[in-house]
């Protein structure tokens, strides 16, 4: 797909099939993960983890309607993969350029998915609920020091959506040109 097409196909797929992401699939949205900007090239600084255990994806939806007290959630919306980023948090404190670097590596997946006809969302909310408990925290086996700040999940679409029509609309502009 050229770019442009790509980028205005992409958007939030909130309804997923059954069907599991091929792993040249997989291993293109990763590549596109691996091309992400990232500030002052701290690679170090950012970690990928590839959940594709159903009983883990169960207990991250599990714990997310624990924590917002709201049984009803499906934050995952029955996606097969999550692709998680973490990020150093040095004395606990994740700094905002981490923040960045991990939206930067999520859009990147995102772009690359529309790309390859697969549907996905950055996720925010549920991983915020991840570090309150300390047993899904273990499970994710990260690195010591590493916290989760975002993530994509991945799969194929149930329903697909049309492309948007481009436009420069949506975002408020201002030009400052001076004299
Ligand atoms: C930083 C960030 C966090 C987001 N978190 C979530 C989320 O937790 N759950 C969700 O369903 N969508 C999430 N989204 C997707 C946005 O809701 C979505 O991009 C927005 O509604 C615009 O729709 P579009 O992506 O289809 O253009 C997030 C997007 C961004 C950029």
């Amino acid at each position: 797909m050229e770019f442009r097409d790509a980028m205005l196909a992409r958007h939030s797929c909130r309804a997923y099939t059954d069907q599991p992401v091929d792993q040249r699939a997989l291993s293109m949205v990763l590549e596109a993960a691996n091309a992400a900007p990232i500030g002052r090239r701290r690679y170090e600084n950012v970690h990928l983890t590839v959940i594709r255990d159903k009983a883990l994806l169960r207990d991250i939806t599990e714990n997310a309607r624990r924590v917002l007290g709201d049984p009803e959630v499906n934050p995952l919306y029955g996606a097969p993969v999550m692709i998680l980023v973490s990020v150093r948090a040095d004395e606990g404190k994740i700094s905002p350029v981490n923040i960045a670097n991990a939206a930067c590596v999520v859009e990147n997946m995102h772009l690359a998915a529309a790309d390859l006809g697969l549907g996905s969302c950055y996720i925010w909310g549920a991983v915020q609920t991840m570090q309150q408990s300390f047993e899904l925290m273990y499970k994710l086996r990260l690195n010591e020091g590493f916290c989760p700040v975002s993530a994509l999940i991945l799969g194929h679409e149930a329903e697909t959506r049309p492309a948007r029509t481009p436009t420069v609309k949506t975002l408020e502009l201002r030009f400052l040109d001076g004299e």
